[in-house]
């Protein structure tokens, strides 16, 4: 690796509000710098350029869009690995020129240059010494794997108790059920409409008495024009005085959001985390939510600056700019002279989001004693730690299908691994069949949540404007997540990055570069959606290494080239690699419930026979819960196990093995010494073993 901090490139410039300063890179291989809508790979042909400054934006290409993360990573011809990160939270602009080194030309606002320089050597390498820096994000509750349903606008109580109830008759699996701001009065946060939504205490009743789970929405914004005495939020806020303030500090600074008139909480500020904590406490008095939803925190303002604009200063006006969405820098956000308990909103932008997230994430805690779930629009470096994070207001189309993927691969590096998007997408109208293939790909997403506009038609798996043809596709695409969810659960116990790029696994397979419409879970396996409508084949990479169709268990012939592989409507394809034992669980309707079924295990040989894999599993919500570790070995005709951990006493049942790539039928197969029924696919070279009744806490040994 050789990376030059060197003037030459662009000149130094230190100066107050304006800091530049470039790096030389020996590769044309980078990723990361977010969050902005991009291929995977940085187009360094296009000289392309960023700006990192938290925005309310519909996801549109390279516009600033919710959050900041000024960290790269580069990709030498050898398969070495590097990563930079800056860390800064002012508004940033970074340059990728293609001279020779290629440059990356840093150009912030303020702050200090606090670099960082990771030096791998494999990409995994990078990001493990990345989150060893910034935090590694803790396992989310085991429910928050399954499939959440949210809608903005069901339209009173009756419409998202009719969701539920089609959800539920179709027997699609899900494990939440989402409130977005039309359950408040007037859009206020910690009130609940007693009219439009009547029935949701009883609502939440019910979805708890089925094993779902409750999330609700919150935003930043305080209504502060209600009578005095008549929303407590607000009394509070001005009694504690938490909220930010003007340039001149003698008031609390007024946007507008959601409810009209607001103030906005300082979540910098040491009472602001109390505040926050009694009205959550109240509300879940009275609607007992799972987890919460932190919304609007860029923090999101209609009007440029405040009610009244803002002084005229170089904090409003800095010397330098970078090119920005809305073409200023307090576009749809508060003035940068408005004062934090920490400092001027100038410095700490970028952050709002992470302030809220810590706080939100401490609250929900205290609360409902378990591990929080929290799911934020904004983030900034570190706030993995503390929320899970989607990719805002994406459009219902195929292109908006597509950027999903770089949007997750992205995320899993900068250390929020728990992302996804709006399944079928936010805006516009879904047909069925580019909701099927989002249900698909959303299966794979780490986090998996269907999300709607208000305006817009129902999405959801079960809406009643979808064909019954394609309800049973979307059931299946969901059996399949929850089917998986085991294995899910032990990559996210790993706090390593959960989907992968291909680059990753095969650095030096420069074919891999660039690929963004496939990804990997853990080192297993390969996610192939179908991105283009009416397509029923796809063309896929195979990777030099041994390849086995997931469903069937065919091995993929030739490999190291592209295939086209079938793909009908009804199909995901997913690939498992030669050396991998996946976990799975007989899927159900919600976690609850398939928490409870027979584990199986998937075992695919690599070329040498043998393969590994392992089964964290705990009760999905303890805070540091004891955990039963169980590690699978593959060698030759020869599965074992061995349990390392075995500290949460349950029962975990092993019911089916599937074995792929096995030659030759086998005549006996043993489990743990005794002869156990078989069937052998001669076709696809598959041995299964089903009706087993294995306790999985002890030892296995299978041979055939
Ligand atoms: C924002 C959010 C979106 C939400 C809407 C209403 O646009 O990104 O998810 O539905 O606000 O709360």
């Amino acid at each position: 690796m050789f990376c030059r901090f060197d003037a030459s490139l662009a000149p130094l410039v230190f100066s107050d509000q304006m800091i530049q300063i470039s790096v030389g890179v020996p590769t044309t291989n980078l990723y990361g710098i977010g969050e902005n809508r991009k291929p995977f790979r940085i187009q360094v042909e296009q000289s392309p350029g960023f700006s990192l400054w938290a925005h309310d934006m519909i996801p549109k290409i390279n516009a600033n869009q919710y959050g900041s993360h000024p960290f790269v990573l580069g990709i030498e011809p050898n398969g070495d690995a590097f990563g930079i990160f800056l860390l800064n939270s002012n508004a940033l602009r970074i340059d990728v020129l293609p001279t020779s080194p290629v440059t990356i030309r840093y150009r912030t606002l303020g702050g200090i240059l606090d670099f960082y320089v990771f030096t791998g050597p494999t990409p995994d390498d990078v990001i493990d010494q990345y989150w060893a820096l910034i935090g590694q994000p803790p396992l989310p509750p085991y429910w928050s794997l399954g499939y959440h349903l949210s809608r903005w606008g069901y339209g009173g109580s009756s419409g998202m108790n009719a969701t539920i109830q089609r959800m539920r008759n179709k027997q699609m699996p899900f494990d939440t059920i989402w409130n977005d701001i039309d359950y408040m009065v007037k859009e206020m946060d910690w009130t609940y409409d007693h009219k439009l939504y009547g029935q949701l205490p009883d609502i939440v009743k019910d979805v708890h008495s089925h094993g779902e789970k409750y999330v609700m929405i919150l935003d930043p914004g305080i209504s502060n024009t209600q009578p005095r005495g008549q929303y407590a939020p607000y009394d509070d806020g001005i009694t504690e005085d938490i909220f930010v303030k003007t340039a001149d500090g003698s008031a609390p600074i007024v946007g507008e959001v959601w409810p009209g008139k607001t103030v906005f909480p300082d979540f910098t500020h040491p009472k602001a985390e109390s505040w926050w904590q009694k009205h959550a406490q109240i509300m879940h008095s009275k609607l007992p939510f799972d987890g919460l939803w932190i919304d609007m925190n860029e923090p999101a303002n209609f009007k440029a600056g405040s009610e009244n604009g803002c002084t005229s200063n170089s904090l409003e006006n800095p010397p330098y700019t970078p090119p920005l969405e809305g073409g200023s820098i307090i576009d749809k956000t508060l003035c940068m002279s408005a004062k934090f308990h920490d400092g001027l909103h100038y410095n700490l932008h970028n952050m709002y989001g992470y302030f809220e997230s810590r706080v939100t994430y401490n609250v929900l805690k205290s609360i409902v004693r378990k591990r929080p779930f929290v799911l934020s629009r904004s983030t900034f470096v570190g706030s993995g730690n503390y929320v899970a994070h989607w990719e805002g207001d994406n459009f219902a189309d195929w292109s908006d299908l597509y950027y999903s993927i770089p949007e997750v691969l992205s995320f899993n590096m900068f250390g929020i691994p728990f992302t996804g998007v709006d399944i079928c997408g936010f805006r516009g109208d879904s047909d069925e069949e580019l909701c099927t293939r989002w249900l698909q790909l959303g299966a794979f997403y780490p986090f998996m949540r269907s999300h709607n506009q208000n305006v817009a038609p129902d999405k959801d798996p079960a809406a009643m404007r979808f064909s019954s043809a394609a309800h049973d596709r979307n059931r299946e695409a969901l059996r399949l997540r929850y089917r998986l969810l085991p294995f899910l659960y032990s990559l996210m116990s790993r706090k390593k990055a959960v989907a992968r790029p291909l680059v990753f696994q095969y650095p030096t397979d420069s074919t891999t570069y660039s690929i963004d419409k496939q990804f990997l879970w853990g080192d297993s396996l390969l996610i192939t959606p179908v991105l283009n409508r009416g397509h029923t084949t796809v063309n896929a990479y195979f990777p030099q290494d041994t390849w086995y169709d997931f469903f069937s268990g065919a091995e993929v012939s030739k490999t190291g080239r592209w295939t086209v592989v079938s793909a009908p409507l009804d199909k995901i394809n997913v690939h498992i690699r030669g050396g991998s034992i996946v976990p799975t669980q007989v899927p159900d309707v919600n976690t609850q419930k398939s928490r409870r079924n027979d584990f199986g295990l998937v075992v695919a040989p690599s070329a040498r026979k043998t393969s590994q894999g392992f089964l964290y599993w705990d009760d999905g919500e303890t805070i540091d819960a004891p955990f039963n570790h169980i590690q699978f070995n593959l060698d030759g005709e020869r599965l074992t196990s061995t349990v390392k951990s075995s500290n949460y006493a349950t029962t975990m049942t092993l019911g089916s093995v599937d074995v792929y790539g096995v030659a030759i039928a086998p005549t006996t197969v043993r489990v743990n010494g005794i002869g156990v029924a078989h069937t052998y696919d001669s076709v696809n070279k598959v041995l299964h073993v089903t009706r087993l009744k294995v306790d999985l806490l002890k030892p296995l040994m299978m041979t055939w």
